[in-house]
């Protein structure tokens, strides 16, 4: 039975974490992985632009020893040229995995349905749960065991923070979200993620103040207001967001030992300021490098056979 990586909601709590375990494994030994893809090619369908998910996915599949190929909308029109049925039935016959961005997740979802070889999802509008295996073993590396430790989440319950709440639950790591009225996280996500949180110890909470979120937190994380695909509402979202800024003076409610985490790309000025970007405290250069070493570790559990 193939495998799919779409969502962090189908994976159990003991398969994220030897995905984390693996990741780790790749970052400190790399060369012990060099050939385990050898002679696979996979696909990379990106509807959206990217610049780390992009890069990290072609090198990771090139240092296992695979072959990547990068199609963007102006060369497939995903859905438009063909369908989406039609696309995945090609790729499976000349390919062994299909990495895709999509605006749309159930786009994702279909070609996983569709396709006999592995998908994953390089990000949807719903989620990014490549984003969180990596932020995770960052996370890892700064904090030791995450367990009953504090995650905060400051603005906008988007794709990042989705992956990002599930992935906490399912790690035992309590989680607060704080967001303006009307952009909290989807119910149904909180919901799940309450639930997975019961079996493992996490809580999840969700808030209106950034404050109470940061209070005491381990991991203070920011992502964009603006999302991509979201441009037409940027006026109103930079009116919704303005107190949700992570500057100098929210990070020091976090603990002192607290890290500053950010998927990138970043706004700076908007959601977060230089000197927490640019501090001691700021690991999202770190992030950035181990989307490359959890990513490998997702293709080759995937691709293994
Ligand atoms: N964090 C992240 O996914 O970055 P890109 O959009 O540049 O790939
Ligand atoms: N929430 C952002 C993340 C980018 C990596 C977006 O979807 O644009």
């Amino acid at each position: 039975m193939k495998r799919d990586f779409l969502s962090i909601a189908d994976w159990s709590s003991n398969e994220l974490k030897k995905l984390i375990d693996i990741s780790a494994d790749m970052k400190a030994h790399p060369r012990k992985f060099r050939e385990s893809i050898k002679g696979k090619s996979i696909a990379l369908i990106f509807e959206k632009q990217s610049l780390r998910t992009h890069v990290t996915f072609d090198v990771g599949i090139y240092q296992l020893g695979g072959h990547s190929v990068y199609l963007t909308q102006t060369d497939i029109n995903l859905g438009k040229r063909e369908s989406i049925y039609d696309v995945s039935k090609n790729l499976e016959r000349w390919m062994d995995a299909v990495v895709v961005r999509t605006y749309s997740h159930q786009s994702c979802v279909d070609m996983g349905r569709f396709t006999k070889i592995p998908v994953v999802n390089a990000l949807t509008d719903y989620e990014h749960p490549c984003q969180a295996v990596g932020d995770f073993l960052t996370a890892t590396e700064h904090l030791g065991k995450l367990r009953k430790k504090k995650f905060a989440f400051i603005g906008d319950g988007n794709n990042v923070c989705n992956s990002l709440m599930l992935m906490s639950a399912k790690m035992g790591m309590n989680f607060a979200v704080a967001t303006p009225e009307g952009y909290e996280p989807p119910k149904e996500i909180v919901d799940l993620s309450r639930k997975e949180g019961k079996k493992s110890g996490a809580e999840i909470k969700v808030l209106r103040d950034p404050s109470e979120a940061v209070k005491n937190a381990d991991v203070v994380y920011t992502d964009v207001w603006v999302s991509m695909g979201q441009e037409d509402e940027k006026e109103k979202r930079m009116k919704a967001f303005g107190d949700y800024q992570v500057n100098k003076q929210l990070m020091k409610l976090a603990k002192k030992s607290a890290v500053f985490m950010h998927c990138l790309p970043a706004h700076r000025g908007i959601e977060v300021t230089d000197d927490v970007m640019d501090s001691r405290q700021s690991v999202v250069w770190d992030e950035a490098e181990n989307r490359l070493h959890s990513q490998k570790a997702i293709i080759y559990t995937l691709t293994k056979g």
